[in-house]
């Protein structure tokens, strides 16, 4: 039976425990965690991401950023404590009130830099303006997911965007579409100007070159997969699709597997962990359990 599944009552209407979500900012949010161990260079998330944009040319001194759907605060965090000096001024959107009580607390030392709106980034987003770059991280996986598709009966809304962006489907369904994402992607990529970034658990990973192992025992048809999680559930989300709308839009893409970012680059001791499962120790199971995890992970930067 087809259907829309989406996220909003659940975070509109309780608190959220993100740590029952395991979000790979959280994993690193801050120096003491146990997973730090695994880096080579052990830094917040937020401030690997700063590095990241900011050697790509895009974290300039002056930059407007706006954050949608922050969770507890940890990315901005990151990018405001090392990187605060090249950023102006700061837009935290989020649906849920919860969350953003969270980031005002979190992010109290920057206030006179901060702004929040509590809101709907699907519905947000389009309108602001003004912003160099929006960041969206760990969200799209939230939005509206159109669920159990037969690709010979397609809902109108879902048979226009596979048509004007030649969107590739499976010959038989039944299969599920990132209606949010897809929309998200197509609405930013009408401002011009206003760069993005965007980073998800994947349904069509890809690894770095010298990292291959790591697709080991996946198995996914590279369509959108539900994962249940307490209260909700999440979709993971088809990069080709969002890649093949910023493109439309005549915009350059880039992207990559998320261990770029945060600098997990292969080693024998990442070898012998994932490949051959060696768990002796609390570090080598913490590593196995992350590797694990991030390895379907991507990011998407657009121009
Ligand atoms: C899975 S959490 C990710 C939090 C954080 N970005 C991270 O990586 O840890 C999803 C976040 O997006 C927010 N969110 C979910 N759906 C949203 C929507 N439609 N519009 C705005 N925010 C949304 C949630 O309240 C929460 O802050």
């Amino acid at each position: 039976m087809k259907r829309i599944s989406t996220t909003s009552s659940y975070y509109r209407h309780r608190p959220v425990d993100l740590l029952t979500e395991y979000t790979i900012c959280e994993s690193f949010s801050s120096e003491v965690s146990p997973y730090m161990t695994v880096l080579e260079e052990p830094r917040s998330y937020g401030a690997l991401l700063g590095q990241f944009l900011r050697e790509r040319g895009i974290l300039v001194p002056g930059m407007r950023i706006c954050e949608a759907g922050g969770g507890y605060g940890s990315l901005m965090r990151g990018m405001l404590e090392d990187w605060g000096d090249m950023v102006d001024g700061v837009v935290m959107v989020d649906l849920s009130p919860y969350m953003l009580k969270r980031q005002k607390e979190v992010l109290s030392r920057w206030s006179g830099k901060l702004s929040f709106i509590n809101g709907d980034v699907l519905e947000v987003l389009p309108g602001l303006s003004g912003i160099d770059l929006v960041i969206v991280n760990e969200v799209m996986g939230d939005l509206p997911t159109w669920v159990g598709l037969d690709p010979a009966d397609l809902p109108g809304e879902v048979a226009q965007l596979i048509e004007r962006y030649g969107l590739h489907i499976p010959p038989e369904g039944p299969f599920n579409f990132n209606l949010g994402a897809v929309r998200l992607v197509e609405s930013l990529s009408m401002k011009r100007g206003m760069t993005f970034f965007l980073s998800e658990h994947s349904s069509d990973p890809i690894f770095a070159e010298d990292m291959s192992y790591l697709g080991r025992r996946l198995n996914g048809d590279g369509y959108p997969r539900e994962i249940i999680l307490h209260g909700h559930s999440e979709f993971t989300i088809r990069f080709s699709h969002l890649d093949a709308v910023a493109r439309a839009h005549e915009r350059e893409t880039a992207g990559g597997p998320l261990t770029e970012i945060v600098g997990i680059t292969d080693s024998p001791r990442n070898r012998a962990v994932f490949i051959g499962r060696m768990t002796s120790s609390d570090e080598q199971e913490i590593l196995y359990e992350l590797l694990d995890h991030i390895r379907e992970y991507r990011w998407m930067l657009v121009r």
